[in-house]
């Protein structure tokens, strides 16, 4: 998506470590006329699938699923990062992440995640993919099916995309791939 991968050229910051900053427009400050673009590029790549639900993480994958929700008119529910105390009957999976070097609960309500549902899983980040692998988990347990999956930006140096394509058929789509990062140089795949 050209318009996604100008703006990180020229607002994205390359950090040490692989680290892309895009917190001028996606991850502390937000665009929403560009957030909507991005969900109109979604609804493009998914139009097909017979979806009823978005489905995201808590807190940067909010923005884009709720602009989809939008365009899509279906609802969209967050998985939750904190067990909270006033949730009823839930499904819980423990994540790992590599990149903030820290291991937490996701957790949904049964009431919003069941059999009956067929998802879209949308998030601002695929990188080692453990907060996806976490996802799929609670996905399975609800005995949802997820349908396609769906990134803003893909590190496609780390492993988180090839370990979703290995793992099964379901469509993965990122808007930008990101194919190295070097201190403020950023290389695109050539898709
Ligand atoms: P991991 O397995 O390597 O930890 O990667 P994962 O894809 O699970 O991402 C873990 C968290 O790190 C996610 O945010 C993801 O968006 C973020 N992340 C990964 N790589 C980058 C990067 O290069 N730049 C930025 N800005 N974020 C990155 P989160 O912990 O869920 O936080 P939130 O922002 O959604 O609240
Ligand atoms: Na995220
Ligand atoms: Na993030």
């Amino acid at each position: 998506m050209k318009l996604l991968k100008d703006r990180i050229l020229n607002d994205g910051k390359s950090l040490a470590g692989g680290i892309l900053k895009v917190d001028n427009f996606i991850n502390h400050q937000m665009d929403p006329v560009l957030m909507k673009s991005i969900a109109v590029e979604f609804v493009r790549r998914f139009a097909d699938l017979p979806i009823n639900k978005i489905i995201t993480i808590e807190a940067s994958g909010i923005a884009p699923a709720i602009m989809l929700g939008y365009l899509l008119e279906l609802p969209v529910v967050f998985v939750k990062k904190a067990k909270p105390k006033t949730m009823g009957d839930m499904y819980v999976s423990e994540v790992h992440s590599f990149t903030k070097n820290r291991t937490y609960d996701i957790c949904v309500s049964k009431e919003f995640l069941s059999a009956d549902d067929k998802v879209l899983f949308i998030d601002d980040f695929l990188a080692n993919g453990n907060a996806a692998f976490g996802m799929l988990d609670l996905i399975q347990q609800s005995g949802a099916a997820l349908l396609g999956m769906g990134f803003i930006i893909e590190k496609s140096f780390q492993e988180g995309g090839k370990r979703l394509r290995e793992l099964s058929d379901i469509r993965i789509e990122s808007l930008a791939r990101i194919k190295s990062l070097e201190v403020d140089k950023v290389s695109f795949e050539e898709d």
